[in-house]
């Protein structure tokens, strides 16, 4: 059977490297990968990669392993650093055929698919997770269509898994998560654990991706689990 379709949403907040990560994890377990990215998603991805996306003509490639960027951004020293070439992203423990594709849409466009519940989906994961989108969810403002897809996801009782970044947090953003995870939601934040024999900031990073996947039951090898 055919797997349903991830949407993946970057916004505002650091750590968009996770999201990247993920991006390549989940094309590479066989998913079709709807994404789209906030406005303050695009800054922080130039901010932190060096990438920069056009989100009115976007080019998937960009954000991907080999892809358009000169190789000497930030994400591709990342990738160096953590020995990963472009082709080999050594993610998954077993193969899956046909990798994924992307089907990419504008934060503002309404009438993407993923807006409507009768667009099938395995689960939607907002990753990183703006303190700013959290409160949009949550208080059910669909002021965009990150926000109306993840509310799409919570009424009709599917995975929505949320990675919020932000030290410290307010008691109005710990109540938030409190209401989305109350709703049903995976509140997921960017927290990696150190205990993995941990070497590189991909590690890092893949501690973090890993336990986004176990969400979806995917079975990778992007990190020792303990016990093993
Ligand atoms: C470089 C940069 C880093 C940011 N880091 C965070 C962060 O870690 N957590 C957060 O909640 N907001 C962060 N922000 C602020 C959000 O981007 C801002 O609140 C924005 O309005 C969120 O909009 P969005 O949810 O539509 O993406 C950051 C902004 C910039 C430019």
């Amino acid at each position: 059977m055919n797997k349903k379709p991830i949407i993946l949403a970057m916004t505002g907040a650091s750590g968009s490297i996770y999201a990247v990560r993920l991006l390549e994890v989940l094309l590479a377990a066989g998913y079709d990968v709807h994404l789209t990215i906030s406005s303050a998603g695009r800054l922080v991805i130039e901010q932190e990669l060096d990438v920069s996306v056009d989100l009115d003509n976007f080019q998937a490639d960009k954000l991907l392993l080999g892809g358009a960027d000169s190789g000497d951004s930030k994400l591709s020293m990342l990738r160096q650093s953590a020995g990963i070439s472009s082709d080999d992203s050594n993610v998954l423990a077993h193969g899956t055929g046909r990798p994924g594709k992307i089907h990419y849409h504008h934060y503002e466009d309404y009438m993407a698919p993923i807006a409507s519940g009768s667009f099938l989906t395995s689960g939607m994961i907002i990753c990183p997770c703006s303190s700013g989108s959290l409160a949009g969810i949550v208080n059910s403002l669909s002021e965009n269509l990150i926000h109306r897809a993840a509310h799409v996801h919570l009424k009709e009782r599917r995975k929505l898994v949320v990675m919020p970044r932000e030290t410290p947090l307010s008691s109005l953003q710990l109540d938030c998560m409190k209401r989305i995870s109350d709703a049903g939601a995976v509140v997921l934040p960017a927290s990696p654990g150190f205990y993995h024999g941990v070497k590189t900031i991909q590690d890092l990073v893949d501690f973090v991706v890993g336990r986004i996947c176990d969400q979806f039951e995917i079975q990778h090898s992007l990190i020792r689990r303990w016990g093993e």
